[in-house]
């Protein structure tokens, strides 16, 4: 097969034909889903008071499914959903996002994990479930995507000395054409993971309304405390918590309130 040179457009040669079977969105697609994702994404809000009332196991599960359904970079996703269910872990988890009345009343409580630390053992998953189980063989340019590129990009090294010369490589590339420049760092591998983790949240949050329950993302937290509760390596790194159950109606603290459509929205 001829290469172009960038793996991202030899990538996309090389996977054409690998299509899933999920629907696909078609001109008749919107009638269904538009009413029900319009619902949802306008019903919900933060709630920072519930009545307590646990969600049913399936629903949460349900839920949960959905968020895993998430995008991630790489489809590597370098993150981790703790849906903690002993009473006692969730009062020491309370505690740590300082008591609020969203984490004290809620009906669960969902940590949402950034782990940028599991880069090699997921890649290495997905490789064993795109290739299930080394049965199955792909093009040179997914095989050097998944065993060269995307390692390069997220290994860090403790010393910096890999860092800076990719640091000064992207720049000297960067001069002349359109150039990846990060991570050169490991904050550029933290806000990697978080990004991810953040979509999951997100995903979850929607799904819960959908489902017809509330939520309340929660970051006014101590992550250290959250992360010992959870008895989680220092790489792993507290996103969020996600609070959710029913609310009470002194929950809702007042009308949806949003910046001018043209403060958030640029059409350039
Ligand atoms: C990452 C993140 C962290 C948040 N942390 C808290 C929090 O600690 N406590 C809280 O009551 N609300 C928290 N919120 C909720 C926001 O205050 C809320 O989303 C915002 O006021 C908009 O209201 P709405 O979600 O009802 O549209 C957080 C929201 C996000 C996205």
């Amino acid at each position: 097969m001829a290469t172009t040179g960038n793996p991202l457009l030899d990538m996309t040669d090389a996977m054409t034909g690998h299509a899933g079977d999920e629907p696909v969105p078609d001109e008749t697609f919107a009638d269904t889903a538009l009413p029900g994702f319009k619902q949802a994404v306008i019903a919900r809000r933060s709630i920072r008071v519930f009545d307590g009332e646990p969600i049913p196991e399936e629903v949460m599960r349900d839920c949960l499914r959905d968020a895993t359904l998430a995008p991630t970079s790489s489809n590597l996703q370098p993150y981790e959903l703790h849906w903690v269910r002993d009473p006692k872990t969730r009062e020491r988890l309370a505690e740590a996002c300082f008591g609020q009345p969203a984490a004290t009343t809620a009906g669960e409580l969902v940590v949402v994990m950034a782990r940028r630390d599991l880069w090699r053992t997921n890649l290495d998953k997905v490789w064993d479930l795109m290739t299930e189980g080394g049965k199955k063989t792909f093009p040179k340019p997914v095989d050097d995507y998944y065993h060269e590129i995307t390692p390069r990009l997220r290994e860090t090294d403790a010393l910096g000395i890999g860092n800076l010369m990719r640091r000064i490589t992207f720049w000297w590339r960067g001069r002349n054409e359109p150039t990846p420049r990060s991570p050169v760092n490991t904050g550029d591998h933290r806000v990697w993971a978080h990004t991810q983790s953040s979509l999951v949240a997100m995903t979850l949050m929607l799904s819960l309304t959908a489902h017809g329950y509330d939520s309340c993302p929660i970051g006014g937290l101590d992550k250290l405390r959250v992360r010992q509760v959870l008895g989680l390596p220092s790489q792993a790194e507290v996103t969020m918590v996600i609070a959710a159950g029913t609310r009470r109606p002194e929950g809702l603290y007042g009308a949806r309130l949003r910046l001018p459509y043209e403060d958030l929205v640029k059409e350039v």
